[in-house]
């Protein structure tokens, strides 16, 4: 079960015109990492729980699944009312099998098949997975007795019982799990919450295992997390290739060009990079490290890093660089003109952020 609605609230505008899980980065939207992750793990016929915001969008991405060996239903959820009642929407999709919950805005570098196997191998009616992190207080967090049992589950709480944070990979065997969605009431946020359904099955007695991973792990919820994904996903799984035209410019080290993409001649692109389909590096360009370019885009007369580009977007003659940013698709962002009055042109949708 992939989970693919939700608000994406801290990610506007980019999630005013589709879900956060379809951002591209590397090439690929974040959603698609997990769908991979979780054909990799032997799974091949997947539910995917679609929100409110243009769910068709996912629809026309990823269409049967069948290019990507994957048999996929779509399930609509509609007004996203908590992780719980989604997953509850798949359970005749899931019918007696057991099955994973895998949440579309998580990446996990390990992947998770070695926890698939431990599932499929154990007889539990639950596992998690945790990650130790700095700020529990933003995820569900784990609560052990004093011989490392797990013993309770709390969403964001305040004082966290421990560093450990719920990933958002879960496993489950029915029908228990269904029982304790409809035992659980919503939440302060008005959700029905998953961890409030596991904790339940803690509390009926019933086995419920974890496992840490260790590698990174990311929700992308912020802008800032978009670019942490982006970084670590250059570092650790982009690979160095040449499929577009490199007219003689300068690439360092670790750069994936894609089929059509041409960079002109007195261009240069530092990896780790990634450079779309189609997309036109032009002169007078610097591409710096940990940068994403989505297809389509036309680049000029610019210095940018550390940022990630959607497609289609223009960005021409910037005097100074460009650094830690997401531009959304379509965007255009060009230097000054010669036209009066002069000064800073701007068209920004609603919540935008700017730094000039
Ligand atoms: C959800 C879960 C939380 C979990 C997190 C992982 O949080 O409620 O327990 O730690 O996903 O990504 P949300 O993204 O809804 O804030």
């Amino acid at each position: 079960m992939l989970l693919h609605g939700g608000f994406g609230t801290r990610l506007r505008p980019l999630t005013h015109t589709g879900p956060k899980q379809l951002i591209k980065v590397a090439g690929k939207p974040i959603s698609q990492w997990a769908l991979e992750d979780l054909r990799g793990s032997g799974i091949k016929d997947v539910a995917v729980i679609l929100g409110n915001i243009a769910p068709e969008r996912v629809v026309e991405y990823y269409g049967d699944g069948s290019w990507l060996g994957l048999n996929l239903t779509y399930i609509y959820q509609g007004y996203p009312h908590g992780l719980a009642h989604a997953l509850y929407m798949a359970r005749e999709f899931v019918g007696d099998d057991p099955f994973v919950m895998y949440l579309g805005d998580n990446i996990i570098f390990e992947g998770i098949a070695r926890f698939v196997k431990r599932f499929e191998e154990s007889d539990s009616e639950a596992m998690i997975l945790l990650a130790e992190v700095p700020n529990p207080q933003r995820f569900g967090v784990a609560r052990f007795d004093d011989k490392g049992r797990l013993i309770g589950l709390v969403e964001k709480p305040k004082e966290p019982p421990s560093p450990y944070a719920l990933v958002g990979v879960y496993f489950f065997r029915p029908p228990h799990i269904f029982r304790a969605v409809e035992s659980i009431k919503p939440s302060w946020r008005g959700e029905l919450e998953i961890t409030d359904a596991i904790q339940r099955l803690i509390d009926w007695g019933l086995r419920v295992d974890y496992d840490v991973i260790t590698g990174w792990w990311k929700d992308t919820g912020t802008p800032e997390d978009i670019l942490d994904a982006n970084r670590m996903i250059l570092d650790s799984k982009l690979e160095g290739r040449i499929l577009g035209r490199v007219e003689g410019a300068e690439i360092q080290g670790r750069v994936y060009i894609d089929e059509g993409a041409v960079v002109s001649r007195d261009a240069i692109v530092r990896g780790p990079a990634y450079i779309g389909r189609g997309t036109r590096i032009g002169s007078g360009t610097y591409i710096g490290p940990y940068t994403s370019i989505g297809s389509g885009c036309e680049i000029s007369n610019v210095e940018i890093e550390n940022s990630l580009v959607e497609d289609g977007v223009v960005l021409k003659d910037i005097d100074s660089r460009i650094t830690d940013s997401i531009i959304g698709s379509r965007s255009v962002v060009a230097g000054k003109s010669n036209k009066i009055p002069s000064g800073y042109r701007l068209i920004l949708g609603e919540r935008s952020q700017i730094t000039l």
